[in-house]
């Protein structure tokens, strides 16, 4: 049994996502945490809340709450979403927790130790119009290296290139407009990343060339261009403070880490407040410390590509920088941008669909399906309405809601509440059984190497395999003239049935809960399906007691698809 740790990128605590946000990180983390599972891996999926720097300050005084009730109110907020979501993480936590101030803080401590920050002066951007220093993204202008007119001053969307404010052409306050911009003179940390240069891409080196293309190539660009010191201090009320016992003088002028020094960090962090719930059973250090048991563990981490420089690189930097044997990644699974009509999703401009929203209309099996069977994975996708009804219809209505309804129902109606036995199994279940366990291991191949697009074709196969077995059959002809041939092709067929329930978990986690209790199977414990069970269909025996699930999938109607685009706004 492997184990296997998997954290998705920390979704900002500043309100509620939106599905381009959920299909880039957590959703497929959790479909892949759901089939190691299935496996028999050891897993351990982790995620929290981003909670600190100014987009939380801000979004908690647009709200009139103080920071940390803002954000306690937040975090509940996004955990319900992502539980109707059906996301199953072995701990949801928070970056602002006292576990991770405490990281946080030993981080630094090592890394100063080891020679890898200093404290520097700095001439830093301060509004007169807002009176305020600007942190790095509240200083918005045109990108030095591509010319985008709307970079920010920590990174530029556009290239990804990362920033100083400083680098920006026309700076001008995100907060006011103002360009009544000075700079003041200031103390701050730096991380001295350029010294762990060589180590870094030693790291990149030994594990990068197994990643995605994205991933790897955003991570040998950004080492290309050389690794420079970075301020990891900011001029805050609310982050994770400096260390007064360290840098006194910082401490007491109010200095908090930068949100992104101890976000990553919190993947550590959360993990801890996971063992502290329960420390006699749940051991922190042995998934995370190469010295305490997690040598052996395998960590993929799930994340867009905006995120992957802070990861690819930076994380890693700092992880080596403190010299004690931390677990660093070995799996990064990056995704392009899910796009809403060809444009940005956008939360300022709400345009696009809200992950609340989208619960709202309809179960999440809908979209856990929808969305990473169309996942960004070698290039940006769109999402357009009529697609997503289109392939609701198709993929989960016609080919396997639809199967399941009609094999169950028929059955019913012409054997009873009991899977008829009828006769042995023929040619064309061979052949089927033979189809289905070539189709599960492509499956299988696909969903070890994370993709996701190809894994759902896969499992679409594996429905229209059902579909084309049940046409060429016909056992609502059968039964005229032969019963007992019918009540085999039933049989077979909910065999069929039990088998997506079990495969299909990972994308439709509630549906397939729904699929597998419909058979009264007394110990039903399989978790997954081998070669041999694919071949021999056999699982459910005759005689098993069902009932007939309600509909699993309700097609969507054109009613139902131009209220949507109404609601949320079609093509420009
Ligand atoms: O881009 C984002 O949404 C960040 N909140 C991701 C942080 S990932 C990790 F490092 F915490
Ligand atoms: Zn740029």
């Amino acid at each position: 049994m492997a184990r296997h740790l998997i954290t998705s990128a920390l979704p900002y605590i500043n309100g509620i996502k939106h599905l381009g946000n959920m299909v880039g990180s957590m959703l497929p983390a959790d479909v892949y945490a759901r089939y190691l599972r299935q496996r028999g891996q050891d897993v351990l999926y982790i995620c929290a809340t981003d909670e600190h720097g100014t987009p939380a300050e801000l979004a908690a005084k647009e709200a009139g709450l103080p920071v940390d009730a803002f954000c306690a109110e937040q975090h509940d907020a996004q955990k319900a979403v992502y539980d109707g979501f059906g996301l199953r993480f072995d701990y949801f936590g928070r970056s602002s927790s006292p576990q991770n101030v405490e990281l946080t803080q030993h981080f630094a401590r090592k890394l100063h130790e080891n020679g890898f920050i200093e404290e520097r002066a700095i001439r830093q951007v301060y509004s007169n119009a807002d009176a305020r220093f600007l942190p790095d993204r509240y200083i918005v202008g045109t990108c030095p290296h591509c010319g985008y007119d709307k970079a920010r001053g920590d990174q530029c969307e556009n290239c990804t290139r990362v920033l100083d404010p400083t680098d920006l052409i026309d700076a001008r306050s995100a907060i006011s407009g103002s360009s009544d911009l000075e700079v003041r003179e200031t103390k701050h940390l730096f991380l001295l990343q350029s010294k762990l240069q060589h180590e870094v891409e030693g790291f990149i080196d030994a594990v990068g060339e197994e990643w995605p293309h994205l991933a790897s190539s955003i991570a040998r660009k950004w080492l290309t261009e050389g690794l420079h010191d970075r301020a990891i201090t900011r001029d805050l009320d609310w982050g994770v403070p400096v260390p007064a016992d360290v840098w006194p003088d910082l401490a007491a002028d109010g200095k908090v880490f930068y949100v992104w020094f101890d976000a990553p960090i919190e993947y550590i962090g959360a993990t801890k407040e996971w063992s502290d719930q329960d420390p006699a059973s749940r051991d922190w250090k042995s998934w995370w410390d190469e010295s305490a048991g997690a040598a052996d563990v395998r960590y993929t981490e799930f994340m867009a590509k905006d995120n992957v420089p802070f990861h690819s690189v930076m994380f890693p930097a700092t992880q080596l920088g403190t010299r004690e044997p931390w677990k660093k990644v070995d799996y990064l699974k990056a995704f392009n941008w899910l796009t809403y009509y060809g444009g940005k999703f956008s939360t300022s401009q709400k345009r696009g669909v809200f992950t609340d929203a989208a619960l709202e209309l309809l179960p999440a099996d809908y979209w856990r399906y929808f969305l990473v069977a169309n996942a960004p994975e070698s290039d940006d996708s769109s999402f357009s309405w009529e697609h997503f009804s289109a392939t609701v219809n198709k993929d989960l209505a016609d080919t396997l809601g639809n199967f399941v309804n009609r094999v169950l129902s028929f059955s019913r109606k012409r054997f009873g509440d009991d899977v008829p036995a009828g006769k042995e199994a023929g040619e064309a279940e061979q052949k089927l059984g033979t189809e289905i366990a070539t189709l599960l291991a492509e499956y299988e191949s696909h969903m070890d190497a994370l993709q996701f697009r190809k894994a759902a074709a896969a499992l679409r196969a594996l429905w229209s395999a059902g579909n084309s077995y049940l046409e060429e059959k016909a056992p609502w002809l059968e039964i005229k003239t032969d019963p007992e041939a019918a009540a085999l092709t039933l049989r077979t067929a909910m065999n069929l049935i039990h088998l997506y329930a079990v495969v299909s978990e990972p994308f439709i986690p509630a549906s397939a809960a729904a699929m597998r209790s419909a058979f009264a199977l007394t110990d039903d414990t399989a978790t997954w399906v081998t070669p041999a069970d694919a071949r021999a269909l056999s699982s459910v025996p005759a005689g098993t007691a069902f009932t007939v699930p309600p509909v699993l999938f309700a097609k969507i109607t054109e009613e139902d698809l131009e209220s949507y685009k109404e609601r949320f706004g079609g093509e420009e």
